[in-house]
Order: C-alpha cells, then structure tokens, then sequence
C-alpha cells in the first residue's frame, strides 16, 4: 500500500461527537499497551503521527486519522487497565460499544493480542461483542519480536484455543521488522473493496 498522506483528524469522546460518515472507516482496538497505536504508524509508515507510550492507558477518546484522502484509521482506547481511574474505565463502554454498534461506515475492526500474554477474559468479551455486533475482525497478534520462532508456533496455537479462532487467521505483527504489514494491509484492502 502506498501512503501518499496521513493526516490527524480529530479525537471524539462518543459517537456523537464523531466527525460526519463520509469515508470507509478501519478501527484498531485491544488491550491498553498492546501495540495498536504503534501498529497504526507502522501501517503508515510514520513514526511519531500517533501517540505511541510504555505507561498503559494513554489513548482515551476515538483518535481519527485520514489516509490517502480516502479512508479513516479510528485509534481506538485500550481496555483493561485496571490502574486507570474510575471516570476512564466507566466511560470506556459506551464510547467503544457506542461507536463500534453505531458507526455507519467502519468496515472492520483490526483486533490486537499480545503474543505473550494469553488472552485475557477482556479480551475473550471483546471478542463475543465484535462477533454479536458482526463486525469483521482482522486479528493480529503483536510484538512477535519478543518470541523465538518455536515459541510463536506455541503461542499461537495456544491463542487459537482460548479464542476459538482458527489458528491461520491471526497475523503474526512486529513494529520492529515490518513483519505483517502487508498481510494487514491486504485484509484493509479486501475488507473496502467488498463494498
Ligand atoms: P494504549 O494507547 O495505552 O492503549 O496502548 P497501545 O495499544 O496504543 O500501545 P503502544 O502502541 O503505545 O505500545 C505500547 C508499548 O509496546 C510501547 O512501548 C511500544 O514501543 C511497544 N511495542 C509496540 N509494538 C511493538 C512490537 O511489535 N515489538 C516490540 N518489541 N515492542 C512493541
Ligand atoms: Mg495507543
């Protein structure tokens, strides 16, 4: 894919306030510090467009950024940070549920897991909501740098259990070697075109 402009749009704290349904919509969405933010500039090949942070919890309204002039990438808060406080943590559900549920133009919500944690019961409520919504989910796995190419095999088998998810459908993802960008890409681009 070629990224010929990349542009921050705007942050919404609900629906509501989201910017007008104009153009095809691609949202990232995960546990807080798993790696979307960081993905979302790697997909893009721009270091620093979005706020990237070691302290979990960082991104906390629906971040909108403008690709090509053709599509929206929404950078989406993390859950499960339970040190957040409690106004965060309570708004979190009606602002993703609320945009997820009411966005007329997302196409597809790009679903991330870290390769070293087994999914969390966050994670697994995530997955049922996107699936009762029916929403199409691209999931990739993050931080595959961390993992010896043995240890992936068992991790994702292992990830592949706990969600239910065939194991072929998860994107192995690394910030650090590009590995997966294209296979992303080529899910983002496939998911627009069915329109
Ligand atoms: P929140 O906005 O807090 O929900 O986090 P996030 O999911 O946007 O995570 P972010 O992209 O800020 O990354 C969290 C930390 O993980 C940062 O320190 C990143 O440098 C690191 N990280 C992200 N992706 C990778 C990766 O592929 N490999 C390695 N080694 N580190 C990564
Ligand atoms: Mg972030």
């Amino acid at each position: 894919m070629n990224v010929t402009s990349a542009d921050f749009l705007t942050s919404a704290p609900s629906l509501a306030k989201c910017p007008p349904p104009e153009k095809p919509e691609i949202a990232f969405a995960g546990r807080s510090n798993v790696g979307k933010s960081s993905l979302i500039n790697c997909l893009l090949n721009r270091k620093g467009l979005v706020r990237t942070s070691s302290t979990p919890g960082r991104t906390q309204l629906l971040n909108f950024f403008v690709i090509n002039d053709a599509m929206n990438f929404v950078d989406l808060p993390g859950y499960g940070f339970a040190r957040a406080p409690r106004p965060v943590r309570e708004q979190w559900q009606p602002m993703v549920h609320g945009y997820l549920r009411g966005r007329s133009t997302l196409k597809a919500v790009v679903w991330l897991l870290d390769v070293r944690r087994e999914p969390s019961k966050d994670d697994l409520q995530f997955l049922d909501f996107l699936e009762d919504a029916e929403i199409q989910t691209i999931p990739v796995v993050t931080k595959v740098d961390k993992v010896s190419r043995n240890e992936l095999g068992r991790r994702l088998d292992k990830i592949s259990k706990v969600t239910g998810l065939p194991v072929d459908v998860f994107i192995a993802f690394s910030v650090l070697n590009k590995q997966g960008v294209k296979e992303v890409w080529d899910l983002i681009m496939q998911v627009l075109e069915e329109e």
